[in-house]
């Protein structure tokens, strides 16, 4: 097992929660990748991605990514996915394995302050891995560095929660009955830290990047990638703002919050899951 990254530097918190999370991600992996794969193709689509290419996955997870983009850059091309999470990593190695893909790589690192091989890639890519940075200029001016002259980048983020009906439903029959999570700052990092367009052309120009472009992507998802009322119920308690909210919660009230997040979802429940709207941008920018 390779050594895992010290948390410390400008997102030493970040590196303790995705370690300390990270099971529970790996856990719920089954249910996350089928529902947010969708999102995840069209970006990669969007990146225009060629045989033979070296990409980048920045906050690869459990490297659903990696596979499909080292499936689509084929044996003579080259994917490192890249993460703080040693525990995401090691299922991502051990599925990638398994996939027989010998072209994909992972590397435990923060994506904000490694210092990449210079223009070492022809694509930066990301599926909701790049929001959790404390400082997103330093970090997209470091990722500039590993991207080749014309070298493309290209990444899915969520826009705002109450854009985002699979979290916002739940979450607000939640906090009829406990109390709001700790309000972040509009810059503090996290799920939603790149929601406003304009926030993020300023981050990406700033870092040196041009041709910077949004597109809205706004359909409906399979919550828990298709699993019964229940589960996804469970999973959704899991999740997100919802989860959030609960951590924080009188422990005699779970019972009550789960109930109602099942009353919200119940409407949405269609033979083939849980289906939910969702927004998100495809960002797509390439280094001149
Ligand atoms: C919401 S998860 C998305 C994971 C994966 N891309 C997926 O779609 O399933 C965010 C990921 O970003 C990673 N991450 C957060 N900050 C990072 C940083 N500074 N450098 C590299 N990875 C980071 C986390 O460890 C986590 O795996």
């Amino acid at each position: 097992m390779p050594p895992t990254i010290e948390a410390s530097g400008p997102n030493a918190q970040q590196i303790e929660y995705w370690n300390q999370n990270g099971s529970r991600w790996v856990n719920l992996q089954d249910l996350i990748d089928p529902q947010i794969r969708p999102l995840g193709l069209q970006a990669m689509d969007a990146a225009r991605i060629t045989t033979g290419e070296t990409i980048l996955d920045v906050g690869c997870g459990c490297g659903d990514t990696s596979r499909e983009l080292a499936r689509r850059v084929g044996a003579g091309g080259k994917v490192t996915g890249v993460d703080i999470s040693s525990v995401m990593l090691e299922r991502a190695r051990e599925l990638t394995q398994r996939a027989g893909l010998a072209n994909a790589t992972f590397r435990n690192a923060d994506a904000q302050t490694y210092r990449f091989e210079p223009a070492i890639a022809d694509l930066i890519f990301s599926r909701f891995g790049v929001m959790f940075f404390a400082q997103p200029d330093q970090a997209f001016a470091n990722l500039l560095t590993a991207l080749r002259p014309g070298g493309r980048l290209a990444f899915v983020c969520w826009q705002q929660v109450s854009e985002n009906a699979w979290m916002f439903v739940p979450m607000l029959a939640a906090l009829q009955h406990i109390p709001p999570p700790p309000l972040a700052g509009p810059d503090a990092p996290g799920p939603f830290a790149f929601a406003d367009p304009e926030k993020v052309r300023g981050i990406l120009t700033r870092a040196g990047f041009g041709d910077v472009a949004f597109e809205s992507l706004r359909q409906d998802l399979i919550v828990g990638g298709g699993n019964n009322l229940d589960v996804t119920v469970d999973f959704m308690l899991q999740m997100g703002p919802t989860a959030a909210a609960i951590r924080e919660a009188d422990l005699t009230l779970r019972e009550t919050v789960r109930t109602a997040v099942r009353q919200a979802l119940e409407p949405y429940a269609t033979d083939q899951g849980v289906r939910m709207g969702s927004a998100s941008w495809i960002v797509t920018a390439q280094r001149p």
